[in-house]
């Protein structure tokens, strides 16, 4: 009935919703048969058709009583179930920090997962979360903008995200080993509250992973965090920048990221800028710094690390 579950608190979940439902649509069903029933059997056959008399009937009001109130009673006590392992944080929790924007996902892991502890690069990714399997977490959610809503149907998961305060979920993501024999699974994540242009385009997808995966993939994302590569500028830009800089040279929200490199920058000061490694540091830490002519002041500020600014202008030297 519902899409697949695949988190511990999914499958009490489905069977509250289902209980709800059908709790609902049988009664439902069955009044409006026996009102139409009652209708036409009961209805004024001529003018001289008396109404009989009806007297109370002690029986029936207790059943039409008693029942629905423990079936009301019942939705409650699985309803309360449900939104406690919803709500409850596990003691071994990992916290993981999310940041929506527009109109992309930042997932920032616990710096104990870092392989190098020396390295000052967070362990981020944009628009992929990686989970563990079994191992329960909450993402501890804040928005730069405007409002977000996190929603990940298969884990029966979803909360505002909110500018100015902090809201989280958790939960705790079943083995893909166990379920389906595979080492790792993936499901969508969807921002479910209306935040401008692009967001119906502001997917991201949830990878479960079994321990040695995991392993392999935030090994991966710390070792780009340090990488020098028009690769890996490539990829920034495909999850964060382009839904406002264009690399074919058109002007959407920014300016384009074609032809921008070692180009001369006309400013909203007036002034001029040579658009070099300091102009473009600038302008991903702090971006209102020196606005360019024509285009709205509205860039939030990115904290990216020194070797993952360099891959963007890497990226950058590749579209001249
Ligand atoms: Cu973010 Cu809709």
């Amino acid at each position: 009935m519902y899409i697949e579950g695949f988190s511990t608190v999914a499958p009490l979940h489905d069977f509250v919703m289902n209980f709800i439902h059908l709790g609902v649509i049988i009664p439902f069903v069955l009044v409006n048969i026996a009102l139409v029933y009652f209708i036409v059997k009961y209805r004024r056959r001529g003018p001289n058709d008396v109404t009989s008399r009806v007297e109370h009937n002690s029986t029936i009001e207790v059943v039409w009583t008693v029942i629905p109130s423990l079936v009301c009673l019942a939705m409650f006590v699985l309803g309360i179930e449900v939104f406690d392992g919803q709500r409850t944080v596990p003691e071994n929790a990992v916290d993981i920090q999310v940041t929506a924007k527009q109109w992309a996902w930042e997932f920032q892991y616990p710096a104990a997962l870092k392989k190098d502890p020396d390295s000052r690069a967070a362990l981020k990714s944009y628009n992929q979360l990686f989970l563990k399997a079994e191992e329960p977490v909450r993402l501890i959610m804040k928005a730069t903008d405007v409002l977000h809503s996190f929603f990940v149907p298969a884990f029966r998961v979803k909360e505002d995200v909110v500018p100015g305060m902090y809201t989280y979920v958790t939960f705790t993501p079943l083995s893909p080993q166990k379920e389906k024999g595979k080492d790792r699974v993936e499901f969508d994540i969807f921002c479910t509250e209306y935040c401008g242009k692009d967001h119906s385009y502001m997917l991201a997808k949830a990878h479960v992973l079994e321990p040695a995966v995991y392993e392999s993939e935030l090994g991966k994302i710390e070792e780009e965090a340090s990488n020098v590569t028009p690769e890996v500028g490539q990829s920034i830009w495909q999850s964060n920048c382009r839904s406002c800089h264009s690399i074919d040279g058109s002007a959407v929200v920014g300016p384009s990221f074609k032809g921008l490199y070692g180009s001369a920058r006309q400013l909203e000061s007036g002034e001029s800028v040579t658009a070099d490694e300091n102009y473009i540091t600038e302008s991903v830490l702090n971006p209102n710094a020196k606005v360019a002519k024509g285009f709205p002041p509205v860039m939030p500020p990115q904290d990216y690390s020194e070797a993952q600014i360099q891959s963007i202008i890497e990226y950058m030297k590749t579209l001249q």
